[in-house]
């Protein structure tokens, strides 16, 4: 990773800053990315600059790759929290907004990028195992999550040579989940890190160190690599 250029979409927080601290400290030259400028400015992580950007906004993902010049790596971790919910009772205008939230800020970052990024580079997107779940509750994170896997192999096929893969994380203990009042989501972490081989949820580095091997591994694309602790064999 020694003076390679990586862009962190969704980079001040969670996977996204876990990974690109990683990528600094390997000697990686590191962008990430938010809507927060709060946020943003608050980080102090050597390697590591910001620049504001709601890749919701297309028109702001094609000025800042245009702006940012050459770079050989992409990660893309953006998302918002829409769209859980049990179906029946499930608003659509929740899921649409999580559509809105994550498909089509990834699908933005991934196509604005593609003037920039080096040929024997990489993008990185951040899925979720709730793509293959089947868990009751998750229908809609599902159809989110499974829509940008399912693009994921003939992603990679088209636009080879650059490598084209997905780390797709289980339960991750990161601000993602802050909106869950605390006494609740202490125990759910309890119950979902209980109920996996692993018996605990996942951290940001799980993930992390999972992203910054797909960028420096060149015989890896259009893979998808579930880091989730064991999720289907739970019980
Ligand atoms: N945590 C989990 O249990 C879990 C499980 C499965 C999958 N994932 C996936 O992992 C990825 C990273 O999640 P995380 O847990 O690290 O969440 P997080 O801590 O909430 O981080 C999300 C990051 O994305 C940024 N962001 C959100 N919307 C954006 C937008 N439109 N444009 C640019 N930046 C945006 C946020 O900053 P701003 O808010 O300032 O923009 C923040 O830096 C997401 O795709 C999430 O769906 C997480």
């Amino acid at each position: 990773m020694k003076d390679q250029r990586i862009i962190v979409i969704g980079g001040t927080s969670g996977i996204g800053l876990e990974s690109a601290r990683r990528f600094a400290q390997l000697g990686a030259s590191v962008t990430v990315t938010g809507r927060d400028a709060a946020k943003g400015a608050a980080l102090d992580v050597p390697g590591v600059r910001f620049a504001q950007l709601d890749a919701a906004r297309r028109a702001q993902c094609d000025a800042f790759f245009a702006d940012h010049g050459p770079f050989d790596h992409l990660v893309v971790c953006a998302s918002g929290a829409a769209g859980a919910g049990a179906f029946r009772d499930l608003a659509l205008d929740d899921l649409q907004a999580g559509f809105d939230g994550k498909f089509w800020p990834q699908l933005n970052a991934l196509q604005a990028s593609l003037s920039g990024i080096a040929a024997g580079g990489s993008a990185t997107l951040v899925g979720a195992i709730s793509a293959r779940a089947q868990q009751p509750g998750t229908a809609g994170l599902a159809a989110i999550n499974g829509a940008l896997e399912a693009m994921l192999p003939i992603l990679a096929s088209e636009l080879r040579p650059l490598r084209v893969n997905m780390v797709a994380p289980g339960v991750i203990d990161t601000p993602w989940w802050h909106r869950v009042p605390d006494a609740q989501r202490s125990r759910l972490f309890e119950e979902m890190g209980a109920a996996v081989p692993a018996g605990r949820v996942g951290t940001a580095a799980d993930v992390a160190d999972v992203i910054v091997m797909l960028a420096g591994n060149t015989f890896i694309t259009g893979s998808v690599i579930d880091v989730d602790g064991g999720w289907k064999l739970r019980r």
